[in-house]
């Protein structure tokens, strides 16, 4: 893919920050790509970078075995921006200072350039127009103080001697603080001079250039064959089935899965989305009475998802097994996931158990489309190639589904009763506008507790509901979401008013960790 595209690597030297850079640089409209640190140089320098930024990271430079990089990386003739723990790499390995000063700084800090460029008049090559004071966002116990040679130091603050530095001639820039976070006023814009007046980089990663070359992929490596694609409902397999539909038409055969476990609606969405708007020939296996009937009597929370899995695998081998002619799968699998599981530092690998995930045995090679994308570029594809917003936008949902929302044994009964309250939750927080900025919303079913309340003028003992809404970034870690007062009232009301069976509805204000997003 980098190929046709300016490249900037971002060398990763603590996942969280360096997946952040690499999105920021994409919505620059350039290609980045994260490699490891511990990549070797050729290696790196044979992808053809005209940029390398160096990510920040947890380290200290001075501690034992602190991640490190090739030196001969800065005679490369490839500009290099480093940001925190990299711009300290910078400034260690070319034979400036980085200190534990013990003036660490979180959070929001107030920069300044010296006195050079103020009195000096002279201007940096990176935000040459940014006002003498900048609020940024910072993050470092050490800090760098004293700069290499040839290098000038164009910004400080109070526990940072050096916040930015640069090399123009070389084209080496450091900075303490992070450009790729939000708080950082003119981050985005530091790194666009970066891009566009250091690296010369070309802003061809678009979304329609991502599809067009997604498509003809995807036509080179499955020529005249069939290929075959679970849909879940969720953004990922949707995405991933409209470009290889893009791409090979009546060739693909979408199967999905009706487990029963879905929320209210999302069936008869997949199907009008890919039946009736794509045309694609779509197989809406029915399995619900199946996967109740595994379930029944099944309780534990393990035990469910273990059920459903095998359930599912089932299903899909029989489906599959009617096909003998198809040679592909499509998954829907992500950056993220290939950068995580691919060692190194930071190798944590998820380990949810997928009820999409089928078994290694059965033969058929993989097409994936997405592995290059983030879940924003996979959202801003899938609304260019046409898929409704209740598809592009929807929440993440577990692949049991429903059944970890009910703490107890699955009957239709409690489907029924906890789909309409979730139906409420979903779309209370559509109306008020929050739908997009909370990571999932939903309700849960203690369906083994009853609790006594009045109604008109009879005493009830009836279930209640629990309500759940989280904000997170990546679902590693969330905090529970503080919805509006009028907002939780109005579901509340709703829900005991309309879903019958049920008086009573609470709040959960429990953040992840210490619990999960998910009660089961
Ligand atoms: P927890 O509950 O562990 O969930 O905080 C983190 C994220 O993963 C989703 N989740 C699952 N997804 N199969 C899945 O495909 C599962 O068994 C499963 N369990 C939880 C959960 O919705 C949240 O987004």
């Amino acid at each position: 893919m980098s190929a046709q595209h300016d490249t900037v690597l971002v060398v990763d030297f603590g996942a969280q920050y360096a997946q952040l850079i690499a999105r920021r640089v994409r919505e620059a409209r350039v290609y980045s790509e994260i490699v490891p640190r511990t990549m070797p140089l050729d290696e790196m320098l044979a992808k053809r970078p005209r940029g390398i930024i160096f990510s920040g990271g947890p380290a200290s430079v001075h501690v034992d075995g602190a991640p490190s990089i090739d030196p001969t990386v800065y005679d490369a003739g490839v500009p290099i921006l480093g940001i925190c723990y990299g711009a300290q790499l910078i400034a260690q390995q070319l034979g400036g200072n980085v200190e534990r000063t013990g003036g660490g700084e979180y959070g929001r800090t107030s920069t300044n350039t010296t006195t050079a460029y103020v009195q000096g008049g002279r201007r940096p090559v990176l935000l040459p127009n940014a006002p003498n004071e900048l609020q940024v966002w910072m993050s470092h116990g050490d800090a760098i103080t004293s700069a290499p040679e040839g290098f000038d130091v164009v910004r400080s603050s109070t526990g940072a001697p050096i916040a930015h530095f640069e090399d123009a001639k070389r084209g080496l820039f450091g900075v303490q603080f992070h450009p790729e976070v939000v708080h950082t006023s003119k981050g985005q814009e530091l790194l666009r001079d970066f891009l566009f007046k250091v690296c010369d980089c070309r802003p061809s990663w678009t979304n329609t250039n991502i599809i067009d070359e997604a498509v003809a992929e995807i036509r080179e490596l499955v020529g005249h064959e069939r290929v075959i694609c679970g849909l879940s409902g969720g953004v990922d397999s949707a995405v991933a089935a409209a470009l290889v539909h893009r791409a090979i038409g009546d060739q693909l055969t979408c199967v999905f899965v009706d487990t029963g476990l879905l929320r209210l609606g999302e069936a008869d969405q997949v199907e009008e989305t890919f039946r009736r708007q794509f045309h694609v020939d779509l197989e809406h296996v029915k399995a619900a009475d199946r996967f109740l009937e595994a379930l029944a009597g099944v309780t534990e929370p393990e035990a469910k998802r273990k059920v459903i899995g095998e359930t599912f695998i089932r299903v899909f081998e029989e489906v599959a097994s009617d096909r003998s002619d198809t040679r592909f799968l499509v998954q829907g699998t992500l950056y993220p996931d290939i950068v995580e599981s691919g060692g190194g530092d930071n190798a944590t690998i998820k380990s949810h158990h997928n009820v999409g995930g089928l078994p290694d045995d059965m033969k058929f090679e993989l097409v994936e489309p997405l592995r290059n994308l983030f879940k924003d570029e996979v959202r801003a594809i899938g609304e260019e190639l046409g898929l409704p917003e209740e598809i592009v936008w929807r929440q993440p949902f577990p692949g049991p589904g429903l059944a970890v929302r009910i703490i107890g044994e699955i009957t239709p009964d409690r489907l029924e009763t906890l789909r309409a309250a979730d139906h409420i939750v979903v779309e209370e927080i559509q109306r008020a506008g929050l739908y997009r900025d909370i990571w999932q919303s939903f309700a849960v079913l203690p369906a083994e507790v009853q609790t006594v309340g009045v109604m008109g003028d009879g005493r009830t003992y009836e279930n209640p509901i629990i309500v759940r809404a989280v904000t997170s970034e990546d679902a590693m870690t969330a905090d529970w979401a503080r919805l509006p007062d009028d907002l939780l009232e109005r579901i509340a009301s709703r829900i005991i008013n309309e879903v019958a069976g049920v008086n009573r509805v609470a709040y959960d204000i429990t953040s992840k960790p210490p619990g999960t997003i998910e009660w089961e």
